[in-house]
């Protein structure tokens, strides 16, 4: 990795531990063997927000080719979840262009790859770029009647209210006049369900969680004692949200770049927030981003939604 880059994100781990809760970005789970993990936990039996949002997708893909319309250009935030943009560019009318953007070079090259042989007419332009901040389209040939803001996954999750508000205001942005966002929200539900959803039978939900201090110690020199450490998922129900720790079993010292840091005895470090919305809550964060919900589907249970919103 580039020298500035790997600087950057040293700083950014020093800033996290030096919180009042020790905290590192769930962006860390993400190695090859992370992202193998995250694919993993997707096929759980007990992990129901992929399979659910397929299901609506599935199952409203008329509907939703119908809102978007004609010679859209459809604009992915982060990419993976390869099979929901395949639902889309299989039914969308006469798209003008797909755009996915993500901070990966390497993941956007190689997935751009395989769509182009499966997709043989639609027009494919990856962009590198953190999505977290505004960035610039590029200029299709074909000039498309609107932008489809496209972020499935509940990604959206990840992030406190004021960031996830910011984060809407940049795809408001990028919809553009006349622009929409679609996009997988998982909701609130009865607290076992979502806690078995990060507390899976057989463990690999632990093993991803984990797999961030390795990636951590191989990428960046750090030396946290990986095998001190254990999993913990719980349900915030005052804040909606599940809360993701790494639990150390033993007082450890570890060094991150010039810092030493100690880590008590029973101590937590914070590595994710998931939260569950309700669907007010949603429609309130995207009227404060300039958005109308214009329609949600759910699946039968109501466990998850995708919703389609408009610029107001
Ligand atoms: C990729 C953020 C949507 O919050 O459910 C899955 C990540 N973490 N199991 C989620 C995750 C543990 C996932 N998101």
């Amino acid at each position: 990795m580039n020298k500035s880059l790997q600087k950057h994100d040293i700083d950014e781990i020093i800033d996290g531990l030096s919180q009042p809760e020790k905290t590192i970005s769930p962006k860390y789970f993400y190695d090859e063997r992370g992202s193998q993990l995250f694919e993993e936990i997707t096929t759980l039996p007990e992990y129901y927000p992929t399979e659910t949002e397929l299901g609506i997708m599935r199952d409203n893909i008329v509907e939703i080719a119908d809102l978007v319309g004609p010679q859209a250009s459809l604009i992915e935030f982060g990419s993976g979840s390869s099979l929901k943009t395949r639902i889309l560019l299989e039914h969308l009318h006469e798209l003008a262009v797909y755009v996915p953007v993500d901070i990966s070079e390497e993941l956007l090259i190689e997935s751009a790859h395989q769509l182009r042989q499966d997709f043989p007419n639609i027009d494919i332009i990856p962009v590198v770029a953190d999505f977290t901040r505004p960035f610039a389209l590029p200029n299709p040939p074909v000039m498309p009647l609107r932008n489809i803001v496209y972020f499935p996954g509940s990604t959206i999750g990840n992030f406190i209210h004021d960031t996830a508000l910011d984060l809407l205001k940049v795809m408001y942005e990028e919809a553009g006049e006349d622009g929409a966002l679609l996009i997988g929200v998982d909701l609130q539900k009865d607290p076992e369900i979502i806690e078995a959803a990060y507390n899976d039978s057989t463990g690999v939900t632990a093993e991803f969680n984990l797999n961030m201090l390795r990636h951590l110690n191989r990428e960046f020199g750090t030396d946290f004692n990986v095998k001190a450490f254990s999993h913990s998922a719980e349900y915030n129900e005052n804040e909606g949200r599940i809360e993701l720790r790494l639990v150390s079993s033993e007082e450890q010292d570890i060094s991150v770049g010039d810092e030493e840091f100690t880590i008590e005895e029973d101590e937590a470090i914070l590595t994710e927030y998931s939260h569950k919305y309700t669907l007010r809550g949603f429609a309130e964060m995207a009227h404060q981003a300039g958005f109308e919900v214009e329609r949600v589907w759910t699946d039968a249970d109501a466990l998850f939604s995708v919703q389609y919103c408009v610029r107001k």
